[in-house]
């Protein structure tokens, strides 16, 4: 592809990032030397067996949590030269975030709840700004309530609205439908796709779920650590179909190929 080398189109770049939990005799290794990059306005579903080190990409690159050793750039930004005040602010500004419980605050209202980003960060939030936030994710009726009175779909996707209202560069979404039902979780599968779409947001997911990961552009797959393949244009069997195999290897023998590459790494 003739823009792979231009780093413009990327709104995240990682380098062999790599993540070591612990110390010395007791160490775990969550990421070994992962490369990869988010195209601006793509969405990526990143799948992989438990403990293949999903949860640990997407706070890595987002800059919850810092690599042990590598390159996260986002947008213009090498997240390691950052001191932690200057960190705080590009999350604040240019990341947004999804997690599997919705984290809420329940004394809020929906409308207060969204706007709350804004507020922290002393910005006075736009009156038509979050009444179409609301609107795109189908809750302008609902400003006044609070999250108690709403269902799991809707308050995902009061955390979306949450999460859009800055226009935000990226939102990770770490299990975004892992609480909600299949129909539900369609609801919000594909408002982060529209958002994807027409907002040109960069979406990074973290799913076991095969067809949550089809309504993403590019699933890739991890396993131990490393990233063992990709899918562009997924469809739910043909991850399903990936996964299987992935558990196989996990539960089995170690990946050779893997094994290798990994010890010509280290
Ligand atoms: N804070 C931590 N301290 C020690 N080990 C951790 C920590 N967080 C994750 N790990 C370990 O790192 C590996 C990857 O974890 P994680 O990224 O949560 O995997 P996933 O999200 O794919 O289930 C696992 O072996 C996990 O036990
Ligand atoms: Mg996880």
């Amino acid at each position: 592809m003739s823009h792979d080398s231009d780093n413009t189109t990327d709104a995240v770049r990682l380098t062999a990032v790599h993540k070591v939990y612990g110390k010395r005799d007791n160490q775990v290794v969550a990421l070994d030397g992962v490369t990869t990059r988010f195209g601006r306005g793509t969405f990526t579903a990143i799948m992989g067996p438990s403990g293949s080190g999903k949860s640990t990409l997407l706070q890595c690159a987002a800059g919850l949590d810092q690599p042990t050793s590598g390159s996260v750039l986002l947008e213009d930004h090498e997240l390691s030269e950052l001191d932690e005040t200057e960190l705080t602010k590009l999350r604040r500004d240019r990341i947004g975030f999804v997690f599997q419980a919705f984290n809420l605050l329940p004394v809020l209202t929906v409308r207060q709840n969204v706007t709350l980003p804004l507020r922290l960060a002393g910005r006075k939030p736009a009156r038509g700004r979050v009444t179409s936030v609301l609107e795109q994710v189908g809750l302008a009726e609902r400003s006044r309530h609070r999250p108690a009175e709403l269902s799991g779909g809707q308050q995902q996707r009061v955390a979306i609205a949450r999460a859009l209202i800055t226009e935000p560069a990226v939102i990770f979404a770490d299990e975004p439908t892992g609480a909600l039902d299949t129909g539900t979780a369609r609801g919000v599968l594909g408002l982060l796709r529209h958002s994807a779409r027409t907002a040109g947001q960069t979406i990074v997911m973290v799913t076991h779920d095969p067809v949550a990961a089809s309504y993403a552009d590019r699933v890739v797959f991890l396993a131990d650590g490393r990233l063992v393949g990709e899918l562009h244009s997924p469809t739910a069997a043909a991850v399903a179909e990936r996964m299987t195999r992935l558990g196989a290897f996990a539960d089995d023998v170690p990946l050779p190929s893997s094994a290798t590459v990994a010890g010509g790494r280290r």
